[in-house]
């Protein structure tokens, strides 16, 4: 079965009717990318076309679950584009040491590792005990892996190189105890992280955050949902707070885009104007 065999209405249908059923709203993901992933899960399914899914995929929670896992894409590394992460200790962690407290908002924060990759910089610019960090996904199963905080241990190389280039001066090694196969990190990189299932395409704004990352998540999102969602980042954050985007990601063009000022130029970190 091709992409091109799964119709466009076929598509629709079971997004509206997901919609109605379960409340996750896929309408509005760009079609290309849902289309392929669409396609991915019914070749593994056994069901030969997306219409006969539907009827079952509305009726069985757990077929839904598991198409859930399909559709939305979950990859995510430490310290990912390292030179964002470097860019971050330069030019924003030194506006955050002067704060009393700090609440920082990772959406779509997939299983955990940006995150976790922002809790050691914190850990290392003395913001020990003044943070808390809110990570959220639409999908609860990536939420409880992210809890765990547990890893393959073959990634460990690649992120110890990434937390190097972006400017990390320690051991990364100090940070996870290697146990068979996998890596856990430190317990104590957990305690100021509350992981949490949030939807932003339906799901309300969190108050009061200095600092909103949303990276690698908005790509999949049709223009109106991306408006939403800045719009609600906007509503969340205070003035004078950060949005960083991913690099394939802008608020050019964007609606709320004259309330911010870019900080370095494709860098995709924004500083919300205290006056507009
Ligand atoms: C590619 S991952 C990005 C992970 C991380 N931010 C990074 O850059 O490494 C995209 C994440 O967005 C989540 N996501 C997709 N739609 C969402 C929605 N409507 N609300 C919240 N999270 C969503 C997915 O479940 C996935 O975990």
């Amino acid at each position: 079965m091709t992409s091109d065999e799964i119709t466009d209405i076929e598509v629709k249908l079971l997004m509206e009717g997901i919609y109605q059923v379960y409340g996750y709203d896929f309408r509005e993901y760009a079609e290309a990318s849902l289309r392929r992933r669409l396609t991915q899960w019914l070749t593994g399914s056994g069901y030969s076309t997306l219409s006969i899914a539907q009827s079952h995929l509305l009726r069985d929670r757990l077929l839904f679950d598991k198409l859930l896992q399909g559709i939305t894409v979950n990859v995510s590394e430490m310290f990912r584009d390292p030179s964002f992460f470097k860019n971050m200790r330069e030019l924003v962690i030194p506006h955050l040491k002067t704060y009393p407290f700090v609440k920082i908002w990772h959406a779509g924060c997939a299983t955990g590792e940006e995150a976790y990759s922002m809790a050691i910089i914190l850990h290392e610019e003395g913001l020990h005990g003044r943070f808390r960090i809110y990570a959220t996904d639409i999908n609860e199963e990536v939420i409880r892996k992210a809890q765990e905080g547990i890893y393959p241990l073959q990634d460990m190389q690649r992120f110890t190189r990434s937390y190097q280039h972006s400017g990390g001066s320690g051991s990364f090694s100090d940070y996870y105890t290697a146990r068979y196969h996998h890596a856990i990190l430190t317990p104590s990189l957990r305690e100021n992280i509350v992981f949490a299932a949030h939807n932003l395409a339906v799901d309300a704004d969190f108050g009061e955050m200095n600092l909103i990352l949303c990276r690698n998540v908005l790509i999949y999102f049709k223009l109106p949902l991306k408006e939403r969602v800045l719009e609600l980042f906007d509503k969340s954050l205070t003035p004078g707070g950060f949005l960083c985007l991913g690099t394939k990601e802008s608020l050019e063009q964007r609606t709320i885009y004259d309330n911010y000022e870019e900080l370095r130029p494709r860098v995709k970190i924004y500083r919300k104007r205290y006056e507009k």
